[in-house]
């Protein structure tokens, strides 16, 4: 891997943790409790491969509207890994917690927030986790913010400041595990020229050669921006 050209930004669309728990008859909520063991293994994964940016999608905007249940159970998976964040301190991981974190209940937003800090000086891995965040959301909030500072002219790395990947460079590569081929509102604005590998292995089957095989499929790929 290590003299290849690796993407500078990967997105992971985590995908398939209902169906891989459907499939062996088990509460979906179980399912997302082995996609987080994945996710907390594929965070090292990209610190072995030394990747610089990650970012995980774990909560859509539109994943609020499953049942209680599910939301709920998802929930208590984000506060239990915020619990747990000395372990990134050790590994040098710089969090960011992308989207509208206003949702969620007070004490884990303090716990967000908390982690951004404590890990703010780190310079390793700069890993982005996704949750409550929509493509769609993220953009109408930098317009939002636009508009009420009267800010009335703005090139698109001005624009790209008013984001949640404020400071960081665009997504060179989205991964989406669990087999459909769509973007599901994730990085929309940030994904102008990614490329795709697309997945049949449901999130909670992810392994370390998955990833491989996709930086892989990536270093192979022409791209062209426009010229
Ligand atoms: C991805 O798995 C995790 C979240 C969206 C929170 P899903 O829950 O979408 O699993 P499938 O797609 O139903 O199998
Ligand atoms: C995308 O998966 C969101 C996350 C993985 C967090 P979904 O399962 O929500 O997407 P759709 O419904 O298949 O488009
Ligand atoms: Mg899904």
């Amino acid at each position: 891997m290590k003299n290849m050209n690796l993407p500078l930004h990967v997105g992971i669309i985590m995908d398939g943790n209902g169906r891989w728990a459907k499939k062996r008859g088990l509460p979906r909520k179980i399912g997302h409790g082995e996609g987080a063991k994945v996710f907390k293994k594929c965070v090292d994964y990209c610190i072995e491969l030394e990747l610089n940016y990650v970012t995980f999608y774990a909560f859509s905007t539109e994943n609020k509207n499953r049942s209680k249940d599910e939301v709920d159970a998802l929930i208590k998976l984000f506060d239990e890994y915020l619990d747990d964040i000395r372990k990134m301190n050790d590994k040098n991981v710089k969090l960011r917690f992308l989207g509208d974190l206003e949702f969620f209940p007070e004490k884990t937003r303090k716990k967000m927030l908390d982690a951004e800090n404590a890990t703010g000086n780190n310079t390793g891995l700069k890993c982005n986790i996704a949750v409550n965040y929509g493509g769609r959301n993220e953009i109408l909030h930098a317009v939002s913010r636009i508009v009420s500072e009267n800010v009335r002219e703005l090139t698109e790395e001005e624009f790209g400041n008013y984001l949640y990947t404020s400071g960081m460079p665009d997504v060179d590569l989205i991964i989406r595990t669990g087999g459909e081929r769509r973007i599901s509102n994730f990085l929309l604005w940030q994904a102008a020229y990614a490329e795709y590998v697309f997945s049949d292995v449901l999130w909670p089957d992810f392994k370390k050669k998955d990833l491989e095989e996709a930086l892989k499929a990536f270093a192979a790929r022409n791209r062209r921006f426009g010229k």
